[in-house]
């Protein structure tokens, strides 16, 4: 698996106590009709409770020229910095939510369904609002599987 390659993502939320996020690379599309993507959060991470807890996700897609956001949303960990005081975003479209400014492809899904999947949940998201502003390469695992992750799993 180490070997494949596939889009990377962060994935934000914020259920009421502030905005957290992490880079997720277990993310998918999985419905046409009806629309649904499917994230994959870790019961480890700092964002897990909070996504849990959400109503709506934002899932950001990387460019390749977002290896600084990767590195913050994947190396850091929300129980030891203030990941959202070292980028620029705001409120999306649930008025909550965190979109990043500076990340130009992003959707913003409401959850339906979360499901045990092992040492992550999944959850099964509903697209309501999306924007592509950017049209650069995205960037993918392989380019960032060095990182060292905020959590183990
Ligand atoms: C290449 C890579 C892929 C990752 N994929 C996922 C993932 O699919 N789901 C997830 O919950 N965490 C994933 N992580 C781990 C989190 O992004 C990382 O532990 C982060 O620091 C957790 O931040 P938090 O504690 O603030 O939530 C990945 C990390 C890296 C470096």
């Amino acid at each position: 698996m180490a070997d494949l390659d596939y889009p990377m993502y962060v994935v934000t939320a914020d259920a009421g106590t502030g905005p957290t996020g992490c880079l997720v690379g277990f993310g998918t599309q999985c419905s046409i009709h009806p629309p649904r993507f499917l994230v994959c959060v870790s019961k480890l991470n700092h964002t897990f409770l909070h996504a849990m807890e959400a109503d709506v996700l934002v899932v950001h897609v990387l460019g390749e020229d977002d290896l600084e956001v990767a590195s913050i949303f994947g190396e850091e960990t929300g129980d030891a910095v203030d990941k959202f005081a070292q980028v620029r975003w705001h409120p999306g479209p649930d008025g909550r939510t965190p979109v990043l400014d500076d990340v130009g492809r992003w959707f913003a899904g409401r959850e339906l369904q979360r499901f045990d999947v092992g040492d992550h949940v999944a959850v099964l998201l509903e697209p309501f609002e999306v924007q592509v502003e950017s049209s650069g390469p995205q960037l993918g695992y392989q380019r960032v599987k060095d990182f060292h992750p905020g959590h183990p799993a």
